[in-house]
């Protein structure tokens, strides 16, 4: 009965110029290993279930890419949202739409554009995770010990054990503002949310009702029609109506029967500019460069990429990030980058 569900149709903003909206990041090879970051994700699950068990969750106008990327995925196992409304419409289609398949399906939904480094211990979590919720109707998520005030993620206040390495949380706050994200530093008992979620499609189905009544009452509506060829028509007309919403807000910020498995696998999002210089190799003043020429003097804790042959003569930065791609060229503060996604919104979609 277990599933996997890769979430692959966000735009990457905070990685922009790199990501842009007709190739975004989880499509790149990020980490320069050949690979792009949906096919790593990808490669990571098969050792967990087989591909004919892996669905994958996008925007339609990305269909053709995962095909491409992913040779053992048939369209069959995608799933096609027309519009972007964020995870919780995108996780409660897909959800019901699994459920019709298999009723006791549980699934493990997961991001595109993570790096993990220790893969085994990553599969006994999730597998530890699949066997909880197949008993019980909980919401499993797995959680990182915090290492900074990061504002760009979910922060999980646990308590109680409940079974062995399985914790009750007490209470889920979304992207908290940096005093309240120190706070809950200082505290001590708060993990950041993985962003990797463990459920059975029913569980989920029934916090939407709860929760996000709207939303569940919307997909429902749909269910004469799911794996049949009524579908796109459904999903197209309806699913845009669906309101814009994260399921870390509708869902983890609300309910009451949410469990946390603290696990420690190397666990990066590679969601920033800031996220990948922390897990890539540094020169001796902490730089991450790429470029094919560069005269750089006095420069610290920087991330550069010119990505072209330019020569580029950099002095006197410290803690930027300076990123130079085809029409674009960004320069920003490195501690101040969570507002890129702001800035890219204003923006025109050439860019
Ligand atoms: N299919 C689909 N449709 N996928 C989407 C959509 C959408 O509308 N929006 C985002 N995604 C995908 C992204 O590609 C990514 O793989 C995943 O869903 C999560 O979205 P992000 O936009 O990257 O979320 P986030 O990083 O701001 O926050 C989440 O992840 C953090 C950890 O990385 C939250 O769950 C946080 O609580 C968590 O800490
Ligand atoms: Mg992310």
């Amino acid at each position: 009965n277990n599933y996997v569900l890769i979430m692959a149709g966000g735009v990457g903003s905070r990685f922009w110029p790199k990501s842009r909206n007709h190739f975004p990041k989880q499509f790149l090879d990020i980490l320069g290993t050949g690979r792009s970051l949906l096919q790593i994700t990808y490669e990571r699950f098969l050792k967990l279930c087989p591909a004919s068990h892996i669905f994958i969750v996008t925007n339609s106008q990305y269909s053709d890419l995962v095909l491409e990327q992913l040779d053992g995925i048939s369209p069959e196992q995608l799933i096609c949202e027309p519009s972007r409304n964020n995870t919780a419409p995108c996780v409660a289609y897909a959800a019901f739409k699994l459920a019709a398949l298999n009723p006791e399906a549980n699934l493990v939904v997961a991001p595109s554009d993570h790096f993990i480094q220790y893969e085994a211990i990553f599969v006994e979590k999730i597998l530890t995770a699949l066997t909880y919720t197949a008993q019980h109707e909980a919401l499993v998520t797995l959680g990182i010990s915090p290492t900074r005030p990061d504002t760009g993620y979910g922060y999980i206040q646990y308590g109680q054990e409940s079974e062995k390495g399985i914790y009750k949380v007490e209470k889920f706050r979304e992207k908290p503002n940096l005093s309240t994200a120190m706070e809950y530093l200082k505290e001590g008992n708060y993990l950041w949310n993985a962003g990797i979620f463990i459920w059975k499609a029913k569980s989920i189905i029934h916090a939407l009702k709860k929760h996000a009544s709207s939303i569940h009452d919307l997909f429902e509506s749909g269910n004469a029609y799911y794996n049949h060829p009524e579908e796109r028509d459904f999903i197209d007309k309806k699913y845009p109506t669906a309101p814009n919403i994260s399921i870390d807000y509708a869902i983890m910020e609300q309910a009451d029967n949410i469990f946390t498995i603290p696990a420690d696998f190397g666990w990066s999002d590679l969601g920033t500019w800031a996220s990948l210089h922390e897990s890539a190799d540094k020169d001796g003043s902490g730089n991450v460069i790429s470029a094919k020429q560069i005269n750089l003097k006095e420069t610290q804790n920087s991330i550069i990429q010119i990505n072209s042959d330019k020569l580029a003569v950099i002095r006197g930065l410290d803690n930027f990030i300076v990123v130079d791609d085809g029409n674009a060229l960004l320069i920003y503060p490195k501690d101040q980058e969570q507002e890129i996604k702001e800035v890219v919104k204003t923006m025109a979609e050439t860019y």
